[in-house]
């Protein structure tokens, strides 16, 4: 085994309960390291991160440039086309002209004043979750409070109907896509993506052909309204407003109470979005994000050549003392100079940031006010994959 690799191994649950002694480890051994098991290049430091964030030399694809013989990648087996047709019209996974495209007909449906006026659901909903799990006495943190408020709030956004039985499976469709997120998915889950890629699909088909008949106040009947996106584009935004929309959120809420009750602190309610910024920082949801190199860079005088990936480390990053200081590693629920690249950069700078900031706050707002004894009922697991983020449940007592 080389020095990188017994640096960062993705795979050991060490690493996945806590990353961060391994990220400073590879920010001292240098700014890029080839990585044999995942082929790729690791970025772990924070003005790495930064400027190839937006860097137009990387691409989330390479489809629009090259074709995969002349990129030296194989395609991907055709029976997992349909996660692939859903996944690649998406914005997130589109470059140049069609996302450019996209992102601003999307940013026409999809306004602050989208975000605005779903203030108020958004904390009727916060109160009303975390009532219940108070009445109860506590409970699974995840289960009951942050996992269903996101995924509320974007069927709420979307205009997903509440008799509509398949708002219930809304969830389990993202989740079963989201495996594929993960280094080197199984069969087992590229075949879960599938199935689910084709039946949100179909779902979200029918939808949107009854919003044409009969648009409503809803995101699909602006989208239909902005006019410029195929169906197939429509239909992959709104998958993406989902998954991206939640999984993070969730993990942001779960993440950061259990690290505030580890700690031992609560934030002060008066000062509550600098303490969010900060847990957003301080364990990062999303801990790495992938780009194809379309034409040779340097880093840290290393030549990354076309054609190859890089691993940009977003949890290495949020800690690189070179951007936060001598107090990177610690939890300051005030700190004032906090510039965290949790939400991106550049071109795909995450759209939905406002709202993910209107949710947390609810929400951590909530739990502050109406559990001031919230404590850990067990010590929760973490979920194998390291790159989102999370625990499959936290246990707590009000
Ligand atoms: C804590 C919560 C969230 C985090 C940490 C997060 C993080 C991110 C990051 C890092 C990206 C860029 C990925 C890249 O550059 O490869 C991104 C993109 C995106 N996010 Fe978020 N996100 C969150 C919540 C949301 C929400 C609530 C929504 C919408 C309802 C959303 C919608 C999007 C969309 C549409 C994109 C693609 C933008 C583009 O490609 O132009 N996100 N997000």
């Amino acid at each position: 085994m080389d020095a990188v690799e017994t640096l960062y191994d993705p795979w050991s649950p060490e690493f996945v309960a806590d990353p961060y002694p391994a990220y400073a480890r590879l920010r001292a051994a240098g700014r890029a390291h080839w990585h044999g098991p995942t082929r790729q290049w690791l970025i772990p430091h924070y003005e790495d991160v930064s400027a190839l964030l937006r860097d137009r030399r990387l691409g989330r694809t390479y489809t629009h440039r090259f074709t995969h013989e002349e990129f030296g990648r194989e395609a991907p087996p055709a029976a997992h086309e349909p996660f692939h047709t859903l996944n690649d019209h998406g914005l997130l996974d589109l470059e140049a002209a069609d996302h450019t495209r996209i992102r601003r007909l999307v940013s026409k449906a999809f306004t602050p004043r989208t975000v605005e006026n779903l203030a108020p659901t958004v904390r009727r909903l916060a109160a009303g979750l975390v009532g219940d799990l108070v009445a109860a006495g506590g409970g699974d943190l995840l289960a009951s409070v942050a996992e269903p408020l996101p995924v509320a709030v974007i069927a709420e956004m979307l205009g997903v109907p509440e008799e509509d039985e398949e708002r219930a499976r809304l969830r389990p469709w993202s989740a079963a896509i989201c495996g594929m997120f993960e280094l080197n998915p199984s069969e087992e889950t590229a075949r879960r993506a599938v199935v689910a890629s084709i039946e949100f699909s179909d779902y979200l088909r029918e939808l949107i052909a009854r919003r044409r008949k009969s648009p409503g106040d809803d995101l699909i009947s602006s989208l239909i309204a902005v006019e410029g996106l195929t169906e197939q584009e429509m239909i992959s935004t709104c998958v993406l407003l989902l998954n991206a929309g939640h999984e993070a959120t969730v993990n942001t809420t779960v993440n950061g109470w259990w690290t505030l009750l580890k700690h031992g602190v609560r934030p002060d309610p008066e000062k509550l979005s600098t303490a969010v910024e900060e847990l957003l920082r301080y364990d990062t949801p999303l801990q790495m994000f992938e780009r194809w190199v379309l034409d040779d860079i340097e880093v840290g005088g290393q030549v990354i050549p076309r054609g190859s990936e890089v691993a940009l480390l977003f949890g290495s990053a949020n800690r690189d003392p070179a951007r936060f200081g001598p107090t990177a590693d610690e939890l300051d629920l005030t700190r004032a100079d906090n510039p965290h690249i949790t939400f991106g950069a550049g071109i795909h700078y995450c759209l939905g940031a406002p709202l993910a900031r209107l949710e947390l706050e609810a929400v951590f707002g909530e739990l502050l006010r109406r559990a001031p004894n919230l404590r850990l009922a067990a010590e929760p697991v973490w979920k194998p994959g390291y790159v989102i983020r999370g625990f499959d449940e936290l246990l707590v007592e009000v």
